[in-house]
């Protein structure tokens, strides 16, 4: 089939690729004109794994245009998948959407099926819908929502390898064209209206941001207590009625999407005089779990003021160069109001928005004579951090915050043997050896 894509970030680049891939030709447009120029030539404009492969290999399936009005002249089925970003009251802003869909409708001269897979406020697929229709008796349109649930970093194999294909839509001769294209995937295909697909969308990133929020806060306890977190998140996580995935501990989830969506649907549920406490509360719990790291690091340092702090990792988690809601950005701020001198090191983030942290383009750069070492994301890089020639070059004895447990206690205190450092992590007992902090910081 021809279909159109009108977006293309990561949704949309993904989506494109794959479709593609099953044999479909695909005509894709988006407003900004370099990211268009970028792909016209050759190029990708976003990192993802094995992205710019299956692009490549679909180039003659692809076509790539500044001009909305051939997507629409070409296609019958189009996909929105425009970004949808946080407005300043936190509710998600539909103006890329919007626009999208008045192109769409007002230069069709035939039927189309509207597909919107942004991640929109429930009831906003409907009331699209009929607007769309109250424009024009001439054409009719058909819209679908179909959420997305593809993870940065790993988006190429999710959309390929999905574990539920979504279709929200009123009208079921729509729904039945799209599960016909989605016949070539093997994944449960749940049909419903659209405004439960909606709210499903939301719901699902709140529940995996609550189950981060969840192992977060009680990593706090765990820290207090000298338990052991890992092993509590394992032992909870192999209960099947809870799972182990989203149990991981860290400063914090990051992103495009967990910030925004818990609050546009906290938002969303407000405008319809409904309380929803757990959302605000997984914001919170976030939030403080960046602070209760930063904290740890000030009352090691006592004081910071100049300092060689090390940031590893900068991207709200590996595998990308994404760093939206990053909790490094707030950390380097904090870092930098103490006076300390912040460098850092990422494998993919090249520019970083904070004026002071000086940006180095190596790991075994960036930790030279550095006082504190601090692991922000846990880029698979990082794993090298204990080898003998890097414990070297950090200030002796080696002071290690790790913010994502990236490393075992095991493996910390077989090292620590062997060579002085002090390593703290998030809901576990430190590993000092003797007198290290008098000797950094005399
Ligand atoms: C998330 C969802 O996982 C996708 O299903 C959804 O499609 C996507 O949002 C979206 O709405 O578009 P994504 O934001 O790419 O995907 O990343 P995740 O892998 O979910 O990670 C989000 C954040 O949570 C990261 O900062 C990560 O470090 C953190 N995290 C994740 C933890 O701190 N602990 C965990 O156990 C898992």
């Amino acid at each position: 089939m021809k279909l159109g894509i009108f977006g293309v970030g990561y949704v949309g680049l993904v989506t494109a690729v794959c479709l593609a891939d099953k044999g479909h030709s695909i005509f894709i447009h988006d407003t900004a004109k370099e990211k268009i120029a970028t792909l016209q030539s050759g190029g990708v404009p976003i990192f993802e794994e094995g992205l710019e492969q299956i692009l490549h290999q679909n180039r003659n399936r692809l076509s790539f245009t500044h001009d909305a009005r051939k997507v629409i002249s070409e296609c019958e089925i189009i996909f929105i998948c425009t970004g949808t970003p946080q407005d300043e009251k936190g509710n998600a802003d539909l103006s890329q959407v919007e626009s999208a869909v008045n192109e769409i409708t007002s230069h069709s001269l035939s039927d189309k099926i509207i597909v919107i897979k942004s991640t929109v406020p429930p009831g906003t697929t409907e009331q699209m819908e009929q607007l769309a229709n109250k424009q024009t008796s001439a054409t009719n349109f058909l819209f679908v929502h179909n959420p997305e649930f593809l993870r940065q970093g790993k988006a190429v194999y999710d959309f390929m390898n999905p574990s539920r294909i979504i279709l929200g839509a009123s009208d079921k001769k729509a729904q039945e064209i799209l599960k016909n294209i989605y016949s070539a995937w093997d994944a449960p295909i749940l049909q419903t209206d659209s405004k439960s697909a909606e709210l499903l969308k939301y719901a699902a990133n709140s529940f995996l941001a609550m189950k981060i929020s969840y192992i977060n806060m009680i990593s706090q306890l765990s820290d207090s207590l000298g338990t052991n977190i890992d092993d509590i998140a394992s032992g909870i996580g192999l209960d099947p009625r809870i799972g182990s995935d989203f149990l991981k501990t860290g400063i914090g989830f990051g992103g495009s999407c967990f910030p925004k969506d818990l609050k546009a649907l906290e938002n969303a549920a407000a405008d319809n005089g409904v309380e929803l406490p757990f959302i605000g509360q997984t914001l919170d719990i976030n939030e403080k779990q960046g602070d209760f790291f930063f904290e740890k690091i000030k009352a090691y340092g006592e004081d910071l003021k100049n300092k060689k702090i090390t940031m590893l990792g900068l991207s709200f988690k590996p595998k990308t160069d994404d760093i939206r809601s990053a909790p490094s950005i707030v950390l380097s701020e904090k870092l930098l109001n103490e006076g300390a001198r912040v460098t850092a090191f990422d494998p993919l983030v090249r520019d970083f928005p904070i004026e002071g942290v000086h940006m180095v383009h190596s790991f075994e750069s960036a930790i030279i004579d550095t006082d504190i070492t601090v692991i922000v994301t846990e880029w698979d890089d990082f794993n090298q951090l204990f080898r003998a020639e890097n414990m070297k070059r950090m200030k002796q004895p080696p002071v290690i915050f790790d913010g994502r447990n990236m490393f075992t206690l095991e493996e910390v205190r077989r090292i620590a043997d062997q060579h002085p450092l002090h390593y703290e992590s998030i809901g576990r007992p430190k590993v000092s050896s003797l007198g290290v902090k008098k000797q950094i910081f005399v």
